[in-house]
């Protein structure tokens, strides 16, 4: 399938609309009790609303786009092993122990990658009610009002954003923390992404994220002129997990220059 062919505008209208309306189905769904199991540990969460949100998704994509392929983190993942074609890269909820445990802060995340590409990028705050979305080469949004792009700005007047644990895990991060203004961990990859994209963060890191936690996010930033890499500055494949840095681009070049000489 070739990208003219593709219109990107109607899917990225139609993964809106399926996103409110999962995001109402998730208000509904948390206010009832509902399961809560751990997955790889006791700080790795799934509960029976991520279930129901991915299978909500995949009847939606199913029907609309037979075409189309879905890599979901509850499950249709199993099923993709190369990012041919159009995959839809979905987090039914990313932010899960922000859902159990603070009830906000969590996110439905898509991004709809062409060919490893990203065509459309969904990222939807459902407490918040902010909807970041882009489309490719016609900008990023917050709530249908466009982001503005990116300017080159230093890691001195930035703030940064990681999982405060990963310290223990990469001394590297001890000079990053020094050398930037503030930092904030907010627990939901698709958000702090999507944060950087408008500016209101100026670079985020982890060391284990899997392509669900970035596609939607991504996509996004790409519309702005921001950057992401993993932590080493190597691209990304979108298979499997690894390490990921996203940055406003002036603070990324610092943080690359850091991470490799301290
Ligand atoms: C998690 C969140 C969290 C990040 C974890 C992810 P989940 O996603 O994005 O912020 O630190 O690595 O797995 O499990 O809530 O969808
Ligand atoms: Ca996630
Ligand atoms: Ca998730």
């Amino acid at each position: 399938m070739i990208e003219s062919s593709i219109n990107m505008n109607e899917i990225k209208d139609i993964a809106e609309s399926w996103t409110y309306e999962a995001a109402a189905k998730i208000k509904r769904e948390m206010n009832e009790s509902y399961s809560v199991d751990t997955k790889a540990d006791e700080h790795d969460l799934v509960t029976e609303v991520d279930k129901s949100i991915e299978t909500f998704f995949a009847d939606k994509i199913a029907k609309q786009y037979p075409g189309h392929r879905l890599m979901g983190e509850e499950g249709s993942f199993k099923d993709i092993h190369d990012l041919n074609g159009i995959v839809w890269i979905l987090d039914p909820i990313d932010g899960t122990v922000n859902f159990v445990h603070q009830r906000t802060g969590f996110a439905i995340s898509i991004g709809v990658y062409q060919n490893g590409e990203p065509l459309v990028g969904i990222v939807y705050d459902v407490i918040q009610d902010e909807m970041f979305s882009s489309v490719k080469g016609q900008g990023a949004f917050l709530n249908g009002v466009r982001l503005a792009d990116l300017y080159e700005s230093r890691l001195d007047r930035s703030l940064i954003s990681f999982n405060s644990g990963w310290v223990l895990q990469d001394r590297r991060l001890e000079a990053l923390i020094e050398q930037a203004r503030g930092m904030r961990s907010y627990g939901a990859a698709a958000l702090e992404i999507a944060y950087v994209a408008c500016g209101r963060l100026d670079a985020y890191i982890s060391f284990n994220l899997a392509p669900w936690d970035i596609a939607g996010g991504c996509a996004i930033l790409r519309e702005v002129g921001g950057v992401a890499s993993d932590y080493e500055g190597k691209e990304l494949s979108f298979m499997g997990k690894g390490t990921f840095l996203a940055a406003n681009p002036g603070v990324y070049k610092e943080i690359l220059h850091t991470v490799h000489t301290s």
